[in-house]
């Protein structure tokens, strides 16, 4: 994971490049570091900890940056996060500075060559073995060092490097992880994500894969393995100046919650077609006849989008009647799939970076599936390497725990499943009583927020309890996948989400008076059952908390407390009860006073597998 942000070319680097590296914080945060020149040798500074401790300490060393510096944020894999084990690495004299995003697979053995060479490390990781290999082999310039060097690595890896012999110069490379170098008046910008480029920077280079980059002054030179010179027009890359703010909240966490409405009328805004009761979706690139010609959707995703995906194959299935399927990328991406004719393939992913999305995806376009990917970043790798893209348009997603983007990304599919089942079976009547219900989404997601003093209430009731079941059949067995996770991320409290029908054939050994069951019961079509589940909780002294879109005597005596939200159909009340969910949790985790927006061990996009 991590995120590598450079440049060349400004006076105050430093500022510019720790401005950069926020932006990229969603890629890690458990340290940070930085380097530049000063009197033509290296200086570097590294924090354990967020940016802003980072941005103090070069502050505090009046360490501006001479035309030149380059930083990274870190999420640990090798090594626990340390000041050794932060980024910047450099060789044992100082001479070379290396960052890196991704993993060397075979570090080990390097590291034993190394050390028998003589070599000390100083820190854990993999990354500190490629510092020293370039600069073992640097003889006259950086270019050749690491293009020399590249063959003995092996994994997904990108890197940023400079040495004091060429202090103009940032070298690049990337293999199978994204790198960026955007341009603008004099000054050349090196990242992990185009978006975190300054807003005047609009023309974008993307390195493929293995090639390496020069980055000076103005000047982008690419090439390939052998150093062959490599032609490349830059991209012309909208740019949103995204507001980054947390205005009155406390937690960009809560304000994103507290988004939805908005969001949801943005994913739906001119994807309708009311005459016709259909979706009018843009970007999928399939012409009407090859959407006729699908005869099966394969779904992927990872953590929240996986759970979105549950609840869209089972959308596109009652909707279009098309058979879906749908995997864990992570482990899809190793089975060796067997993709038929006829399959179109959904990637979900809000950061369009997960790593282990990216892989199935590629593997899944080796063997010829049309590949759409539905997420939320603009100019991310999967916006890039898929054959369309829906948009999720709910804005920057800034909080770790993903609350927005999983409620557009359910919208997005209803959408499609509606515009999928209107071109097979599915009647204009039956089309437009799904819009009429879709429309009023946002309102009732309003009701809710407007009543999360409610939840907030029943939060300082359940915040002292460490363990929980998440319970829901149908569309609410995800909804408690994604309510369960929503707790263990942001309150680091044990919760189980399961099919209600499956606690009786195990888990149901684990309920008592000390472990609460949330229940999402607002599945119409499986309420009497999810009932009996629940009786069946509270003989076994098992406190019950219900989300609710019934009147609350039918729940007489299997619910303890209650969440009322409103009634809608099976498909969509699938969102509803998940802001629910997601209300709880923040309050939950706001009463045990958990760090909400940047919870410890995670980040916002998974780039490592
Ligand atoms: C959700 O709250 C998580 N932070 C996480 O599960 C996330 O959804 C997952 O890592 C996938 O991310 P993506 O949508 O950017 O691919």
């Amino acid at each position: 994971m991590c995120g590598i942000f450079g440049c060349v070319g400004l006076d105050e680097s430093v500022k510019a490049v720790l401005s950069g590296l926020r932006r990229l914080e969603y890629r890690g945060y458990d340290s940070a570091g930085v380097c530049t020149f000063s009197n033509d040798k290296i200086i570097f500074e590294k924090q354990v900890g967020k940016i802003s401790t980072l941005d103090e300490a070069t502050e505090k060393k009046g360490m501006k940056g001479n035309k030149l510096a380059l930083a990274h944020t870190r999420w640990a894999t090798h090594g626990k996060p340390t000041k050794e084990n932060a980024h910047p690495h450099l060789d044992e004299k100082n001479t070379l500075a290396l960052v890196h995003n991704g993993i060397i697979e075979n570090h080990e053995v390097l590291r034993r060559d190394l050390k028998a060479k003589g070599v000390k490390f100083l820190s854990d990781t993999d990354s500190e073995v490629i510092a020293h290999l370039i600069a073992k082999d640097f003889e006259e310039d950086l270019l050749g060092a690491v293009q020399r060097s590249l063959p003995l690595l092996e994994g997904s890896f990108a890197i940023g490097v400079i040495h004091e012999k060429e202090p103009n110069t940032i070298i690049a490379f990337c293999k199978d992880a994204p790198l960026a170098v955007g341009m603008n008046e004099g000054v050349t910008y090196l990242s992990s994500d185009p978006n975190a480029f300054p807003s005047e920077v609009k023309n974008v280079v993307f390195l493929s894969n293995g090639e390496i980059a020069r980055l000076q002054a103005g000047v982008l030179e690419l090439f390939d393995g052998d150093l062959t010179p490599i032609q490349r027009e830059s991209l012309i890359i909208e740019r949103h100046d995204q507001v980054f703010s947390k205005g009155d909240y406390e937690h960009y966490t809560l304000k994103e919650i507290d988004e939805q409405p908005m969001a949801i009328r943005n994913a739906l805004f001119n994807r309708t077609h009311y005459d016709f009761g259909t979706a009018t979706l843009e970007g999928l690139n399939l012409s009407i006849h090859e959407l006729l010609e699908v005869e099966r959707v394969l779904i992927l995703g990872c953590g929240t989008s996986y759970h979105a995906g549950i609840i869209g194959a089972m959308m596109i299935e009652e909707l279009a009647r098309v058979p879906t399927q749908i995997e864990i990328a992570s482990e899809y991406r190793y089975s060796n799939p067997i993709v038929l004719p006829g399959t179109l393939v959904i990637a979900i992913s809000q950061s369009g970076e997960t790593a282990d999305t990216v892989a199935a995806v590629r593997e899944l376009k080796t063997k010829g599936a049309p590949v759409l990917w539905i997420g939320n970043v603009q100019g991310s790798t999967l916006a890039r390497e898929a054959d369309g893209a829906l948009f999720l348009r709910a804005g920057p997603e800034i909080g770790v725990c993903s609350t927005k983007a999983f409620t557009n990304q359910v919208v997005v599919l209803s959408l499609f499943a509606l515009m999928m089942g209107r071109m097979r079976h599915l009647s204009r009547d039956e089309g437009k009583a799904f819009l009429d219900c879709l429309m009023r989404l946002p309102d009732e997601v309003q009701t809710i927020l407007d009543r999360k003093g409610d939840i907030a209430k029943l939060a300082k009731k359940y915040a002292k309890y460490d363990n929980f079941f998440f319970l829901g059949r149908r569309y609410m067995y995800p909804v408690s996948l994604e309510a369960a996770l929503k707790l263990k991320e942001i309150s680091y409290i044990n919760a189980n989400g399961y099919p209600a029908g499956e606690l009786k054939h195990g888990p149901i050994a684990l309920i008592n008076e000390s472990c609460p069951t949330v229940a999402f019961t607002t599945n119409q079509t499986t309420f009497p059952k999810m009932k009996s589940n629940l009786q069946e909780v509270k003989a076994r002294h098992g406190l019950v908390l219900a989300v609710s879109s019934v009147d609350h005597r039918a729940l007489d005596g299997v619910a303890d407390d209650l969440i009322q939200v409103p009634q809608t159909i099976d498909p969509l009340a699938s969102v509803l009860a998940s802001v629910a969910g997601q209300l709880l949790a923040y309050y939950i985790a706001l009463e045990r006073g958990a760090n909400i927006d940047q919870p410890r061990n995670l980040a916002k996009a998974v780039t490592v597998e």
